[in-house]
């Protein structure tokens, strides 16, 4: 078997035995501080154990495994960092994220087999929210380590009502010791992620490898709608103040919005809503929603939520109903660095005999939040069709396999780059 397949082979079944862990049974669904998160973090601090790596759990469940330089010299207390997140969407693809995590740790693995003796420190991170699907909003773990945290977040409340505070409590972490997990901008090399495209470029070129140039702008917000709750059968359409209702006209506006942004790749996207009090006779006296916005440029994005701020008041008016837009955040474009890009780029190159094409990454990513300790790198992995969040996500063996070797050749590639810039 050749090296890449067995490497691919390997990422597979852990791939898979991460899979098994989920909230539904016929389904994959893992979110943030639930008790799914935490045996998939259990399994992962195990496999990071066999891997040799020196495991904790940091204070927002984070998992971290650290090895030490294998070789003395000036780096040799520096670290480059490796990662991506087990959290997951609902009803999910089992590559997102989990791959990330998988394929650092098969690295580390194949570099040991080959008794690569690294100039500096290796540390692979299992972040546990990337998604922002059970707290409003996202990348609580790199945040944490980027120290860009704010500590606000941990009143957040889910659907249930649990504050995200109470999570992390039951989950074993503990957010006041936030400050002691940021690190130091002067003791990081960088950060490198392998992250499945989820997008058809490469699966169109039939290419399985490509390295990102960036990840695109993007905003999270929620959008309150109040109107007034009535009677279905005797309050007359022409006095009504429906918040649902209006919800929906401001959700069609929002689509037209994405639409008219194409050259700045602008999209738009309305993924969650709630009707209250929600029942089949009652006309919703409030409606809340989620607004995702992202674009390939900072500007267009500004632009674009200015515009759908503008038209929400219109609506507001018009309808009789108070609109707000709470912005829950806004990261802005993340340049990889070139550094890092040239790295991969040879990387690939040497693996797979051919250079890699760049792609924009439409996706977000813990990249975003390490930007602010470090440089970041980053590969994409072909994924059948460009589908992802969605069960039917597929990259095949040998797509892994390649992934892998090509970040241990950027590992070493580094190693033997010398003293940082
Ligand atoms: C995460 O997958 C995101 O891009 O929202
Ligand atoms: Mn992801
Ligand atoms: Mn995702």
């Amino acid at each position: 078997m050749s090296d890449t397949k067995r490497l691919g082979e390997r990422a597979q079944n852990l791939i898979d035995a991460l899979a098994t862990i989920s909230a539904d049974k016929d389904a994959l669904t893992r979110l943030y501080l639930t008790s799914e998160h935490k045996r998939a973090a259990m399994l992962v601090g195990e496999w990071m154990r066999r891997a040799g790596l020196i495991v904790r759990m940091d204070a927002v469940g984070t998992m971290h495994g650290l090895q030490a330089a294998g070789a003395a010299g000036p780096r040799s207390k520096k670290r480059l960092l490796l990662g991506s997140h087990i959290d997951t969407v609902v009803d999910a693809g089992r590559f997102d994220g989990n791959l990330g995590v998988v394929a650092a740790i098969v690295a580390v693995e194949e570099l040991k087999a080959r008794e690569m003796a690294l100039p500096f420190e290796l540390e692979v991170l299992a972040f546990g929210d990337e998604e922002g699907v059970r707290y409003p909003k996202t990348l609580i773990s790199s945040s944490t380590i980027a120290g860009i945290v704010e500590p606000a977040v941990f009143d957040l409340v889910d659907r249930e009502g649990m504050t995200m505070r109470s999570a992390l409590a039951e989950f074993g972490g503990d957010p006041s010791h936030l400050a002691s997990e940021a690190y130091s901008r002067a003791d990081i090399l960088g950060y490198l992620e392998v992250h499945i495209e989820q997008g058809p470029v490469l699966d169109q070129a039939g290419e399985a490898l490509g390295v990102v140039t960036a990840i695109a702008s993007q905003g999270r917000y929620r959008i309150h709608v109040r109107g007034e709750a009535g009677h279905a059968g005797t309050v007359p359409m022409a006095i009504r103040h429906d918040a649902l209702a209006g919800a929906a006209e401001v959700i069609t506006m929002i689509e037209e919005v994405g639409r008219a942004g194409a050259k700045d790749s602008l999209v738009a996207t309305v993924g969650q809503i709630r009707a209250m009090p929600g029942a089949g006779n009652v006309i919703p006296g409030v409606a809340e929603f989620s607004l995702d916005v992202r674009a390939s440029a900072d500007e267009a994005r500004v632009a674009a939520v200015a515009e759908i701020r503008r038209r929400v008041r219109q609506i507001g008016l018009r309808r009789g109903v108070v609109i707000g837009v709470e912005t829950m955040q806004e990261k802005p474009v993340a340049l990889t660095a070139p550094r890092l890009r040239r790295a991969i780029a040879a990387a690939i190159a040497e693996t797979t005999g051919k250079l890699p094409r760049e792609i924009m990454s439409g996706a977000g990513h813990d990249g975003q939040a390490m930007i602010r300790l470090t440089d970041i790198g980053m590969i994409f992995v072909r994924c059948r069709a460009g589908i992802s969040h969605n069960p039917v996500e597929f990259v095949s063996i040998d797509d892994m396999g390649l992934a892998v070797e090509a970040l241990v050749k950027t590992i070493m590639a580094i190693a033997h780059e010398g003293a940082p810039p």
